[in-house]
């Protein structure tokens, strides 16, 4: 980047900034991204300027064909990117001015401040969308088919990391979908509370100027669902408010821990001490001294992406938390921790889609697992309500065996008839029927349950909404 040209606010000033004050206060190496929302922010101006007479129909044509040239230049990595000129917005005038002369109109009525929050806006609704649909939506397709691949096999469900009752594996992906699906809704959220317009807010006291501020609100597609514009309300808040951003990096970091646990469950599960699943080669590498290993780092990285997001969040709450009002220089710092949660929230959602894609189950380990009697005892508590004893005592009752089992060295279902009526009378010869695992899922076919038949529904239910 060179740094001969000057900044447009330096009419008052007799010399420049130092260059260190220059690579300090830039920010054109991280906003150049928001070219073009910036761009069309500049258009929907100057359509609105030429619209309430301020400029011309000519002038608004010559900005508009400049900014297209602008654009073009920036795609094709033709553009000369200057950090003396501070940020995308500077730079962007003045390739203007170097085009047209009408440029110096476009920033009548408008202020850095006030279109850097426009700007901001438009990320937010594109980054939100594109983190659901690219993102949210691939995983989730990616785990319902998992769970639809291994719905006949059963794991134990944890509780404190210890064995408390079975489940199918489709049940555990699937409450990750849920989890996913929730995550979206935080993000449609702040889509709605980005989709409203900042521009003609000025710097802070809006412009004496007759500026039409829902022509543009409009032109921008900030608009409700009736199609009426939407714009901010009060013009000091709406340059320095960042509660979109915070909003926006607060959704990414519950994505993100969201993803954190699911790796975390992953990683267990594919330890040689669980061996439930094997990891494709394609998102596991290898140790450089130990030539046994095949290790999870995708999954492990996605847990420490996962601090960085929350991290992310933690910047923001602090940058503003003793601000006064209004816009001040400290809310340059708002852009990096917004831009890395999303480019690091869009390729966790990539890469966690593609280890899952690859991952396979063992079936023999899981039902070795699943095989330990001790988790249906509390279907044992249940099978002794059934017989009329209250469930206080039945859990009892149902310790004791345990305790039993575990003096005589047996598995719970091997422990003797005699020696189990003797804890209680109400343990029948059919005690053992409990232990089936068959039965334990069919008599869980209430709603959210892991029943066979639920988990059918289940699967069906998020396969049609991932299709709609
Ligand atoms: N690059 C600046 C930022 O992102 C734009 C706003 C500058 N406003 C100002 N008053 N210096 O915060």
């Amino acid at each position: 980047m060179s740094s001969e040209k000057q900044a447009t606010w330096g009419g008052r000033f007799s010399e420049g900034p130092d260059r260190l004050m220059q690579l300090f206060s830039e920010s054109v190496s991280f906003d150049a991204q928001l070219a073009p929302y910036d761009i069309e922010c500049s258009k929907a101006h100057a359509s609105m300027l030429s619209h309430v007479g301020v400029i011309t129909v000519e002038e608004r044509d010559a900005i508009h064909g400049a900014l297209e040239e602008v654009l073009d230049d920036i795609k094709a990595g033709r553009f000369k990117w200057d950090i003396a000129l501070e940020d995308v917005h500077m730079n962007i005038e003045q390739a203007l001015a170097e085009k047209t002369p009408a440029s110096a109109k476009l920033h009548t009525a408008r202020s850095r401040n006030d279109q850097v929050a426009t700007d901001m806006r438009l990320f937010f609704k594109d980054a939100c969308q594109s983190l659901i649909v690219d993102g949210i939506w691939k995983v989730q397709q990616v785990l319902v088919e998992l769970a639809e691949q291994s719905k006949s096999f059963s794991i134990p469900g944890y509780t404190h990391l210890q064995r408390a009752q079975p489940v199918s594996i489709a049940h555990h992906l699937l409450a990750y979908v849920e989890m996913f699906a929730r995550d979206e809704k935080r993000l449609l959220q702040v889509w709605e509370s980005a989709n409203i317009c900042p521009l003609g807010s000025g710097a802070i006291a809006g412009t004496t100027l007759p500026i039409d501020r829902e022509f543009v609100a409009r032109e921008l597609g900030f608009v409700d669902a009736e199609d009426r514009p939407r714009v901010t309300q009060n013009s000091m808040d709406a340059v320095s408010d960042r509660d979109v951003f915070i909003d926006f990096a607060s959704a990414c970091a519950v994505c993100g821990a969201h993803i954190s646990r699911l790796s975390e469950d992953f990683i267990l599960w594919n330890s040689s001490e669980f061996g439930f699943v094997a990891l494709p080669d394609s998102f596991t590498t290898g140790s450089s001294l130990m030539p046994q290993k095949k290790n999870p780092d995708s999954f492990e990285l996605l847990r420490g992406k996962a601090a960085r997001l929350q991290g992310n969040l933690q910047t923001l709450l602090t940058l503003v938390k003793g601000l006064p009002l209004t816009y001040n220089r400290d809310l340059q710092e708002d852009k990096p921790p917004v831009f890395d949660s999303f480019d690091q929230l869009a390729s966790s959602l990539d890469v966690l889609a593609g280890t899952l894609a690859g991952a396979s189950f063992n079936k023999d380990a899981c039902a070795k697992a699943v095989s330990d009697p001790v988790l249906l005892a509390t279907d044992l508590a249940d099978y002794l309500v059934c017989k009329g004893v209250a469930f206080r005592d039945a859990h009892h009752v149902v310790g004791e065996l345990v305790a039993l089992a575990e003096d005589k060295n047996v598995p719970l279902d091997k422990l003797e008839d005699f020696d189990v009526s003797k804890v209680h009378d109400a343990l029948a010869s059919d005690w053992r029927d409990v232990f089936r695992l068959e039965t334990a899922f069919k008599s869980r076919e209430k709603v959210g349950m892991p029943g066979p038949i639920q988990i059918e529904q289940q699967i069906k239910r998020w396969r049609d909404t991932l299709k709609a």
